[in-house]
């Protein structure tokens, strides 16, 4: 058996608010679809707002990730 380990360091994207690429992705795979539900959900960017652009690109790529991973329908014969 072949054991791997990933270690996954989070990174900041959002100073201000702690907000880390973790939970960016965290949230994404709540059910946040939307940087307005993002902001809701993390307080992400809704200081200074330097982050928006790179908060955005996370939630897309995760976003994208997210849709990736959800299983094609399995049909069923009866
Ligand atoms: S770094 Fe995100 S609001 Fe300031």
């Amino acid at each position: 058996m072949v054991r791997i380990c990933v270690l996954m360091r989070a990174m900041y994207i959002c100073n201000c608010n702690a907000v880390t690429d973790a939970d960016i992705r965290r949230e994404v795979a709540g059910g946040v679809q939307s940087f307005a539900q993002l902001q809701e959900r993390t307080g992400c960017s809704d200081c200074c707002g330097c982050c928006e652009a790179e908060a955005r690109a996370e939630l897309a790529k995760a976003t994208r990730t997210t849709a990736d991973r959800t299983p094609l329908a399995i049909p069923v014969l009866a």
